[in-house]
C-alpha cells in the first residue's frame, strides 16, 4: 500500500467514530479496528487498568496527530528501555513483573515549595488528558500514541520553582535488582538522565505520561511516570522517573554524555541536522509500507518553533 492511499483513508478520528464503521483494506482496517475499541474503552465508563482498578479522573484534553494511532501491541513490545536489554522485542518479556509499589518521585533544586510525591499524590496534580502524539526515534523509526498524563507545566506551578532555574534534570529510578542492565556500566552510564530548557519544561505539549490506550503505562513503555515531549527525539523522553530537579546550568544527558556528536543535549526532531551515521529526511512508521518524510520538529513546529528563535538549528541539535 502506497503512502498516497493510506494518507487518502485515514478519516478524523471523529469522524470515524460517528459513522462507527471499519475501514476496509489491509493492515489500515486492522489498526483501525483496534484504535476504534482501545477509544471507546477510554471514553467509556469501563475504563480499567492493569490492576483491574478504574484509572481516576476524565479524559479533558486532545492534541492529536491526524494519522492512524499505532496498534497496542507495537506500542508495547517495540521499546527501548536499555536498563532491562538493547533487544526492542525483549523489552516487553525482561520488564514483566515490574511493580511501581512503594514509588517517590523526589522535586527539588531551586524551588520554593520542594515535595517528594507518592504516586497517588502524583496523579492527583491534575486529571489525564489524552495526547495522542507521533512518537520519532532518533534511529528513525516513528509510531503514533494516545499517552494519558499532564502537562509538566502543572507539576512545576506546584513546587513554585525560584528566578534562578533554568533547566530541569530527570532521573530514572537506579535498582539493578530490578533493572538488571544497570550492573554493566557498559551500556549506559547509570542512572539514565534527561534535561529541558525550563521554557521547553513549561511548553503545555511537554507531559508526564502515566498511561498508554486508557491503561496503567505498561513496564516496558516507562512505569509509573514517563516523560513525553513530542517534537524531540524519543530518547529525551525519559522513562521511569524517581527524581526532577530545577538547576541554572544545563544538565548533563545520558545519550549526549555517551556519544556528543550524535545525540545533543537537545535532541529536537532536525530535518536540517543529520544523525552522522544517518539521515534523518524519512523514518519508517511502524506498521506502514514504505518510508514516510521526517517532519520538522516532528511535525509541531507551528506550537514549538519559537522555542528556538534566533538559534542556528543546524549547529544546535
Ligand atoms: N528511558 C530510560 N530510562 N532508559 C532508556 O533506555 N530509551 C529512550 C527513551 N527513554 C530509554 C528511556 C529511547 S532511545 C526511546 S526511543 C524511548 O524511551 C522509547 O520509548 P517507548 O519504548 O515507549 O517507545
Amino acid at each position: 500500500m502506497s503512502e498516497k492511499n493510506l494518507a487518502s483513508e485515514i478519516t478524523p478520528r471523529e469522524a470515524y467514530f460517528d459513522r462507527r464503521t471499519v475501514i476496509r483494506g489491509g493492515i489500515l482496517a486492522a489498526s483501525a479496528a483496534a484504535t476504534a475499541v482501545a477509544y471507546r474503552k477510554f471514553n467509556g465508563v469501563d475504563l480499567v487498568d492493569t490492576n483491574g482498578k478504574a484509572l481516576k479522573g476524565l479524559v479533558k484534553g486532545v492534541v492529536k496527530a491526524d494519522e492512524m494511532t499505532t496498534p497496542k501491541r507495537s506500542i508495547t513490545n517495540y521499546n527501548n528501555f536499555y536498563e532491562f536489554t538493547t533487544n526492542k522485542d525483549g523489552v516487553a518479556a525482561a520488564s514483566k513483573g515490574f511493580k511501581t509499589d512503594g514509588w517517590k518521585i523526589e522535586v527539588g533544586g531551586l524551588v520554593n515549595k520542594p515535595k517528594t510525591f507518592d504516586l497517588d499524590d502524583f496523579r492527583a496534580i491534575a486529571p489525564p488528558e489524552e495526547r495522542v502524539y507521533r512518537h520519532r526515534c532518533v534511529e528513525a523509526w516513528s509510531m503514533v500514541v494516545p499517552w494519558a498524563g499532564f502537562s509538566v507545566k502543572k507539576l512545576l506551578d506546584r513546587v513554585d520553582p525560584q528566578g534562578s532555574a533554568k533547566y530541569v534534570a530527570f532521573e530514572t529510578l537506579m535498582d539493578p535488582k530490578r533493572f538488571p542492565n544497570q550492573s554493566n556500566s557498559a551500556v549506559l552510564d547509570w542512572p539514565y538522565v534527561e534535561g529541558l530548557r525550563i521554557d521547553e519544561a513549561m511548553h503545555p505539549l511537554a507531559i508526564f505520561a502515566t498511561g498508554l490506550y486508557g491503561e496503567e503505562l505498561p513496564p516496558q513503555d516507562g512505569a509509573p511516570v514517563k516523560l513525553v515531549v513530542p517534537w524531540k527525539y524519543g530518547f529525551k523522553g525519559i522513562k521511569s522517573i524517581v527524581k526532577i530537579t530545577l538547576v541554572d546550568k544545563q544538565p548533563p544527558t545520558t545519550w549526549n554524555k555517551r556519544a556528543p556528536r550524535e545525540y545533543g543535549f537537545y535532541g529536537n526532531v532536525n530535518t536540517r541536522h543529520d544523525h552522522p551515521r544517518w539521515s534523518q529526511a524519512t523514518e519508517q512508521r511502524i506498521g506502514e509500507h514504505g518510508r514516510r518524510a521526517t517532519l520538522m520538529f516532528n511535525g509541531y513546529a507551528d506550537q514549538v518553533a519559537s522555542l528556538y528563535t534566533g538559534m542556528n538549528l543546524d549547529e544546535y541539535f
